[in-house]
């Protein structure tokens, strides 16, 4: 009798035994997550590691950055940051489906709905970071309410975001000797408005008051297309005039006609704040002068000493400025790949506090 009790103990502690094992089985199975699919070029990168050990820099992982709108719907090739400007340090996609394995989510400002029903819905995975990209000033800046405390890195054209829009200058690496392009234009302007005699801003006004002094070139229609650098590089000088005045806040206007070989004249913010983006002798400031009569004077005494003149290219014997693509749908293709590079790069966490007080104010 009893040693049949201690046989029935015996198997039923086996068979409890078994049966906890087999629970902790299922639950370590259950708990282990669902094997992930990566995107393919970085798996079949790490695949590799083995088979070619001289390649490390390819193999290193490439953190997923989702595009969650094409900002102004300027759709490029997903392909185009390597080939255009050497940028392969993130995987880039448009597909929302991947947004649960995205280290980085890449938002628009100006595509963001008042009531912030196009942005992600589903709970934001912890180690990823969302970035507001604005390309505009302040004053052109929509205040969307609830969006202060969502991102975690900024990129817009100021220069302490995270990551800045605009690059103007790169150091030169090349002995290549600058040639001055062929002047056919003192002063020239490239302007969308068609009544330049009705426009308000400081930049309108200034040029009415300029025009009484000297001529001024206008061209409506070559801001776009082909002949927009050639027939910049015509031009001796250049009207660099923003529409709006903000810290930083310098753009392809004063970037151009830098690019292609023309002096810029600059509206804007103060020189000096010029001059944490380019050299000080590579462009005349409005405010260097009392008035716009003495300007005009300087230029035409410019236009006469060329000696002078070319002082305005000294710069080139250290820096090149890099032309920026025309074609519309690259508009936003430079700042996005700035983006994947630095994602790529830099894995810090942060949180943005408050959008506005730091963007607007
Ligand atoms: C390894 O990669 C390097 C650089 O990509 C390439 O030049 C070389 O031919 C590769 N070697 C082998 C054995 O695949
Ligand atoms: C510009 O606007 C002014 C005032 O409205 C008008 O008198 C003038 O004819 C306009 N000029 C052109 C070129 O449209
Ligand atoms: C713009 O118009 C000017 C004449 O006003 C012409 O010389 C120039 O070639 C035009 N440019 C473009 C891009 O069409
Ligand atoms: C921004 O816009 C306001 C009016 O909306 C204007 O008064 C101000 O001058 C603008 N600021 C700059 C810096 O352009
Ligand atoms: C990103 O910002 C959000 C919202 O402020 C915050 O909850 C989250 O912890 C941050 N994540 C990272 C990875 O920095």
């Amino acid at each position: 009798m009893a040693s049949v009790f201690y046989v029935l103990r015996a198997t039923l502690t086996v068979i409890l035994l078994l049966a906890g094992i087999i629970v902790l089985v299922l639950q370590y199975l259950q708990s282990s997550p669902a094997p992930t699919c990566h995107l393919p070029p970085a798996h079949s990168a790490q695949q590799t590691k083995q088979a070619n050990s001289s390649a490390v820099e390819q193999q290193t992982y490439k953190p997923v950055m989702l595009l969650w709108f094409w900002p102004g719907n300027k759709r490029f090739d997903l392909q185009d940051c390597k080939t255009l400007f050497k940028i392969d340090n993130c995987q880039l996609t448009d597909d929302r489906s991947f947004y649960s394995r995205a280290h980085d989510v890449l938002v628009f400002h100006r595509a963001i709905q008042d009531d912030l029903s196009n942005l992600p819905t589903s709970p934001r995975p912890k180690f990823q970071r969302w970035i507001w990209f604005n390309a505009d000033s302040p004053n052109h800046t929509r205040r969307i309410e609830g969006i202060q405390s969502l991102f975690n890195l900024t990129l817009t054209y100021r220069k302490d975001s995270d990551i800045q829009v605009r690059r103007l200058l790169t150091f030169k690496n090349s002995d290549e000797e600058f040639v001055l392009p062929k002047k056919e234009r003192l002063l020239c302007w490239f302007v969308d408005s068609d009544n330049l005699t009705t426009q308000s801003g400081e930049g309108y006004s200034y040029y009415r008051e300029l025009i009484n002094h000297m001529k001024v070139d206008v061209f409506h229609n070559s801001t776009k297309g082909e002949n927009y650098f050639l027939t910049m590089s015509s031009c001796k000088f250049y009207l660099s005039f923003e529409n709006s005045i903000h810290r930083d806040y310098i753009t392809e206007t004063f970037n151009s006609p830098l690019s292609v070989g023309t002096v810029p004249i600059v509206l804007g913010p103060p020189r000096r704040n010029y001059e944490d983006f380019a050299p000080g002798e590579s462009f005349i400031h409005v405010n260097d002068f009392p008035t716009s009569l003495a300007l005009a004077q300087f230029l035409l005494g410019l236009d006469k000493d060329q000696e002078a003149y070319m002082r305005y290219f000294h710069w080139r014997g250290y820096y090149t400025a890099r032309l920026h693509l025309t074609e519309e749908k690259y508009e936003f293709a430079h700042a996005i790949c700035q983006a994947c590079r630095h994602v790529g790069i830099y894995k810090e966490y942060r949180v943005v506090p408050d959008l506005y007080k730091w963007f607007i104010l």
